[in-house]
């Protein structure tokens, strides 16, 4: 993706493994995104070449209010560069803007069985809660999700655990296109970190905490004032014991130590020291102030870039050129195996 220009000719430079994910730009971006994925794809700017989008497209899947997506997706991009996707590492891009993925995602339904789509947990999911409207978009979502993938050649996509499925069908639709027509895509790899990949809802802890979930209690929003954040975690659902251990069956605690692990960098272990002998109440308030202490510097970066619209600008604009010059040559590669004219 980015050459290495360093290494001295008479060596064979070794190739950056290569990393894609995307976040939609609907709602907010919730503690859940941010653990499970986005915190994450920073670091890995070091060792990988990263292409990161905000996937509006699969955002249309659901009705959107146009003036709202377009903000929202402008939001979405600053958020990504304020929690750490520097675009002069990576590449940084809105999907809209770079028209490959569309085009790669009509081949890829052609090679995508009905069957497979049928047995997505999230297209289950979303119809039932958007039973007015289950259009063939959403259905045929997970096509879309490979192309992103494929167009970059990617080795690993850095998610949480709710996105693995997805994943592996879009493993199966290179697997079947390079079976028929010669190795064309590389196969990715699911990356999912063992802390965080599925961060539960504050008033339901046996469900995922979702930016879709009716009840803002149930969600943590990475700019939610930092009261807001304190307040969410005081009024979390655990249960009727005082014992802070992760065990079977303690599905809240179980989340708030995932939550203050994943921000703290203590181990379960340290927590169960820490907090013997104390009730709920302290280490709720413990787990709100270490989290809204953690999100201070992205919710003040976000705030600076937001200020700043001609960088933002300049930086999407210059992430899609470069998506596109790279997910051109592998759309070429598909269009001229087809059989379609060039
Ligand atoms: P999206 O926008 O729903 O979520 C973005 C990322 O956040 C993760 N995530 C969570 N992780 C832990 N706990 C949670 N409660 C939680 N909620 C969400 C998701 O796993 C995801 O990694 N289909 C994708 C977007 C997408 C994509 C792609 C991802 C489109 N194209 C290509 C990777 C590669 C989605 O809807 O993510």
């Amino acid at each position: 993706m980015q050459e290495n220009i360093s290494a001295p000719k008479s060596e064979k430079p070794e190739k950056k493994k290569i990393i894609f994910s995307g976040i939609q730009p609907t709602g907010v971006m919730t503690l859940g995104n941010y653990l499970g994925a986005v915190r994450n794809w920073g670091p890995l700017q070091e060792e990988y070449n990263c292409a990161y989008s905000i996937v509006n497209m699969h955002a249309i899947t659901v009705r959107q209010n146009p003036k709202e997506l377009r903000e929202n997706t402008i939001k979405a991009y600053a958020l990504l560069l304020a929690c750490g996707i520097d675009p002069k590492k990576s590449i940084a891009f809105i999907q809209s803007h770079v028209k490959t993925h569309a085009e790669l995602a009509w081949v890829l339904n052609c090679y995508t069985q009905f069957g497979e789509l049928s047995r997505m947990t999230q297209f289950k999911d979303k119809s039932a809660k958007h039973a007015d409207n289950i259009n063939a978009g959403l259905f045929t979502y997970p096509s879309l999700m490979a192309a992103d993938i494929l167009l970059y050649n990617t080795d690993l996509v850095p998610v949480g655990i709710d996105q693995k499925q997805h994943i592996e069908l879009a493993r199966n639709i290179a697997e079947r296109f390079n079976g028929l027509y010669s190795n064309t895509f590389k196969v990715p790899e699911p990356y999912i970190p063992k802390l965080g990949a599925k961060i539960m809802s504050l008033s339901d802890p046996t469900k995922k905490m979702s930016k879709s979930d009716e009840n803002p209690n149930s969600f943590v929003a990475i700019l939610d004032s930092e009261d807001t954040i304190i307040k969410k975690f005081k009024r979390a659902v655990t249960d009727s014991e005082a014992e802070v251990v992760y065990r079977e069956g303690k599905d809240g605690i179980n989340n708030l130590m995932s939550i203050y692990s994943s921000v703290t960098g203590k181990s379960f272990e340290e927590i169960e020291h820490e907090f013997d002998g104390r009730g709920y109440g302290d280490f709720k308030l413990a787990v709100g102030t270490a989290v809204a202490e953690h999100l201070r510097p992205v919710r003040e970066e976000f705030a600076r870039l937001m200020d700043d619209k001609a960088y933002l600008e300049q930086c999407y604009k210059d992430g899609a050129e470069k998506a596109l010059a790279i997910s051109q040559r592998m759309l070429d590669k598909v269009y001229k195996k087809l059989g379609f004219v060039l």
